[in-house]
């Protein structure tokens, strides 16, 4: 309680500072009701053998969808794989194809279960499909419908959900606000920003807070294809939760030793660039992952045309300003910029999207530390957004270092939050909302024509 009402006094005398060099968000102080655990249960208990954690993704070709789900039931105990599949069509229950399953496990932190993968295609641009997901002996999901993506280069607004660091506790304002949004049918696809269980922070085994996050996201998660990066609280065991119940595209240049933490894809006007900057994901010049993204941005060059808005995508933040995180906003962030920020720069890189600081903060158009613009429209270097504040066991920071020149926006409360989409081929518009006080709290359009 003392510590609390300290950081409060901090955070009152931090933010009269502030607020003199640049515009503060409005405040209003939610604690988050502490949430008891969703669909808590224990590994290989039979009682649970229902399909669940359902959740989808878009492949490297054009007319797929991916399809993870669980169920808890011991892999291969019996000596014969359970067979699921996927039944899709155009309509509810009127299932006109079927795709087989594969199925894997992995046993570590208590974890036994059967988690199947089963690939869709044939699917047609900008279609609204029905499936259900399952085996004979387990059952099947209900009917869950979803949007294919358009074609690159639509000329319609896509409308999207991102959020980053959101894990399963204290990410209940999150999680109803999302649910919300996403009955409207409006939105579309997902993009996290990483970190998604933190697993790692409950004590051994923990494993369930696995199962209980993809549970927890499941009512979105099986509605639009969601598309993540890999965080630090991703890493554990090798990554092992993260090599099984994740599939993102394959890099188009192939397979190299760190493909599964990078690639680029294309949704309508928007093409994404995702690499990890976890510690030995290198992103230095000369590593797998700078060529690709050198290779990757000269190739989208020739196309801007179609995807005019280039989006980067990783968990570590290239600019921030979170007082209590100095090594991250500092060091860190400096050799992420000697890595690769000319490189964006030079390729016209729109938006450096992360999360990892649980908070929120947005910088004007800046290249090597300079503002070059106050102004989004054809603004000319990169915009870079720290979207880190969707809940998680850790909390919510809102501590701010004063006088920073390039921030233009900032969260300055611990409210859970994250940010709404709606782009074109002209504009970008990107609004962050609090979902604590279900309000927005930031909103800016990035335009070029
Ligand atoms: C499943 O179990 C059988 C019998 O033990 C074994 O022959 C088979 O290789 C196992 N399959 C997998 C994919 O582990
Ligand atoms: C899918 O699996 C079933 C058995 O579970 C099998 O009969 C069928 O041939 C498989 N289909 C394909 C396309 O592999
Ligand atoms: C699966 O995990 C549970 C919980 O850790 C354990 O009790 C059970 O023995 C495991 N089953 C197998 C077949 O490994
Ligand atoms: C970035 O700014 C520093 C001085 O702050 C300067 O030495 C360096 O040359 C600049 N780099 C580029 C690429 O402009
Ligand atoms: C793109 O979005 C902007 C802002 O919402 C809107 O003014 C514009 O008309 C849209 N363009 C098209 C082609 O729909």
């Amino acid at each position: 309680m003392q510590g609390r009402l300290l950081s409060l006094a901090l955070a009152v005398a931090l933010l009269a500072i502030a607020a003199t060099t640049t515009t503060a968000l409005p405040v209003a102080v939610v604690v988050d009701p502490l949430r008891p655990h969703v669909h808590l249960h224990t590994p290989g208990d039979a009682s649970n053998a229902a399909p669940e954690q359902l959740h989808i993704a878009l492949t490297e070709n054009s007319g797929e969808m991916r399809f993870i789900w669980v169920v808890q039931v011991p892999f291969n105990t019996t000596g014969a794989l359970l067979q699921g599949q996927c039944r899709v069509g155009l309509a509810a229950g009127q299932y006109v194809a079927s795709f087989n399953a594969t199925s894997d496990s992995y046993f570590v932190q208590g974890f036994n279960g059967t988690i199947f993968d089963a690939v869709a295609s044939g699917l047609q641009p900008d279609t609204r499909y029905h499936y259900q997901c399952g085996d004979a002996s387990s059952g099947f999901t209900a009917d869950t419908a979803f949007l294919n993506a358009p074609v690159p280069g639509t000329s319609r607004t896509v409308n999207i959900i991102n959020w980053g660091d959101m894990g399963v506790k204290d990410s209940a304002h999150s999680v109803a606000a999302i649910t919300e949004d996403v009955n409207t049918g409006l939105y579309e696809l997902i993009i996290n920003a990483g970190d998604s269980s933190y697993q790692d922070d409950f004590p051994t085994p923990n494993a369930y807070i696995c199962d209980n996050f993809y549970n927890q996201i499941q009512p979105f998660a099986s509605k639009m294809p969601m598309m993540l990066v890999d965080g630090n609280h991703d890493t554990a065991q090798d990554y092992v939760q993260w090599l099984h119940r994740v599939r993102m595209p394959k890099p188009w240049t192939g397979d190299g030793p760190l493909s599964r933490f990078y690639w680029s894809f294309d949704y309508g006007p928007i093409h994404f660039l995702v690499f990890s900057t976890e510690s030995g994901h290198d992103t230095a010049p000369g590593s797998e992952q700078h060529n690709f993204m050198v290779a990757d941005l000269q190739r989208v060059n020739t196309r801007r045309n179609i995807t005019p808005w280039v989006v980067v995508l990783t968990h570590h933040p290239a600019y921030c300003s979170d007082l209590l995180h100095y090594e991250r906003c500092h060091p860190e962030a400096q050799q992420f910029r000697e890595n690769y920020e000319e490189l964006l720069f030079q390729n016209k890189v729109d938006l450096y999207v992360t999360g990892h600081n649980h908070d929120y903060e947005r910088s004007y158009p800046v290249h090597n530390g300079t503002v070059v613009s106050k102004s989004y429209h054809n603004s000319g270097a990169p915009v870079y957004i720290v979207n880190g504040a969707a809940g998680n066991v850790e909390g919510s920071e809102s501590f701010f270092e004063p006088g920073i020149e390039f921030r233009a926006a900032h969260g300055i409360t611990t409210n859970k939050g994250y940010a709404r989409w709606h782009v074109n081929m002209t504009h970008f518009d990107w609004e962050y909302f609090d979902a604590s006080h279900k309000v927005v709290l930031d909103r800016v359009t990035l335009s070029k024509y």
